[in-house]
């Protein structure tokens, strides 16, 4: 007797019906999944089954999410592509496949943050209702870019306040997280001098309005062509980064936040005061940023912080809050459909975005909202 009941080919994968479970088969990946036989609805969904290249992400239909009780089925609204997308498709560095899957991704779908509506809810769900506007981040991925994801009411997700788009409530998650882990690493007096080194990134963008916020006096460096957009934000000392290097300017500054990971703390040094702090959004030349608020530490003075990310859901809490108060709204570049996921992280990969890049899936389109 077979065991198969039935099969149907695609252009790119076999979808076999195998006993109690669907098996499909995708031939160019060289990959298959088994799923259970209740899986009967499918929708379109950006994958990968392999860490790799954006050359891996394919967007085709998918089986449609089975809802555990304490989860809700979020039809996916809008979606960005960020940094942390990149790794979660790269898997780098090597150590973050082992949060995001090792020795091939936990999932195939792409994604780390989403906004949507709830559809559905499993059995013994409390604090969501169907209807709910609802936004959420996850640093180790999410299944996110795709038409639906299912996701555990304790999640890191929270209701998109009234007012608030589906693009606006994605786009205040990743980046704006990040920074205000930044700042939580940090304490600030009234007068403290901060400088933001690339303001025009998700992070810096992010980081900048938050100061402001704080009501504390920011330096910004942008690129020459991008000074009058970070100006807008609020920030009056913009630096022009192309033509002006910050490392050598005369004023001093208490903390220095290099959102983009351009600088060393030996170039910062001088520009420092007595007790000055450096953080860096990357790990520097040979990790010298894990390595050096040990030294710093031991040698006093001048101070190295790797802001390690932590407390999503309390960094959403914040974010929220200051997007019920006007004080933060996101800055963003473009989006794209779903369908062209693959050109959207090429764009991103790129290190040139502003603020932060789209998947709009509520009307998908393609647009630019800050020209090159
Ligand atoms: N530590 C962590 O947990 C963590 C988490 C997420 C991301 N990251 C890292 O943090 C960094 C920032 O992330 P992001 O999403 O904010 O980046 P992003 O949005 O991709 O940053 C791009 C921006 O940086 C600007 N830029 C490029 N070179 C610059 C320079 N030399 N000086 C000043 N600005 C410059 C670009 O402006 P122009 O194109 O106009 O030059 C562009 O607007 C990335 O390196 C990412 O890998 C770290």
């Amino acid at each position: 007797m077979s065991l198969t009941e039935w099969k149907v080919s695609f252009s790119d994968r076999w979808i076999i019906k195998v006993k109690n479970h669907v098996l499909v088969c995708y031939s160019e990946q060289n990959s298959y999944l088994l799923l259970p036989r209740q899986t009967q609805h499918y929708m379109k969904a950006a994958l990968r089954y392999h860490y790799g290249t954006s050359d891996q992400i394919i967007v085709t239909e998918f089986p449609n999410p089975q809802l555990k009780s304490n989860e809700v089925l979020i039809r996916i609204r809008a979606t960005t592509v960020n940094r942390t997308d990149c790794g979660v498709l790269t898997g780098a560095p090597y150590i973050f496949r082992f949060f995001v899957g090792w020795p091939h991704p936990r999932t195939p779908v792409l994604g780390t943050d989403f906004a949507g509506v709830v559809e559905e809810v499993g059995k013994s769900v409390t604090k969501f209702k169907v209807g709910d506007r609802v936004w959420g981040f996850d640093d180790n991925g999410l299944p996110s870019q795709a038409d639906y994801m299912a996701y555990s009411e304790n999640g890191n997700m929270l209701p998109i306040p009234e007012g608030i788009s589906f693009q606006q409530a994605a786009a205040s998650a990743e980046a704006a997280h990040y920074a205000v882990n930044f700042l939580k690493k940090v304490t600030f007096t009234p007068g403290s001098r901060v400088l933001v080194n690339g303001a025009t990134g998700g992070i810096g963008s992010a980081l900048v309005q938050i100061l402001l916020h704080k009501e504390i006096d920011v330096t910004a460096t942008a690129a020459a062509k991008h000074v009058a957009l970070i100006r807008k934000l609020g920030v009056h000392k913009v630096i022009a980064y192309d033509s002006v290097d910050f490392t050598q300017l005369p004023e001093r500054f208490d903390i220095v936040l290099d959102a983009v990971g351009k600088s060393t703390f030996g170039k910062c040094k001088s520009i420092l005061t007595e007790n000055g702090v450096y953080l860096s959004s990357e790990l520097g030349d040979g990790i010298e940023n894990l390595y050096l608020p040990l030294l710093t530490a031991i040698r006093g003075g001048k101070q190295v912080i790797f802001p390690i990310p932590t407390d999503i859901k309390a960094s959403l809490g914040y974010i929220q809050e200051l997007l019920i108060a006007g004080s933060f709204r996101p800055i963003i570049d473009r989006s794209y459909p779903l369908a062209k996921a693959k050109e959207a992280y090429d764009y991103v990969s790129a290190g040139r975005k502003i603020g932060n890049v789209m998947l709009d899936l509520e009307n998908g389109k393609e647009e630019v909202f800050i020209p090159e």
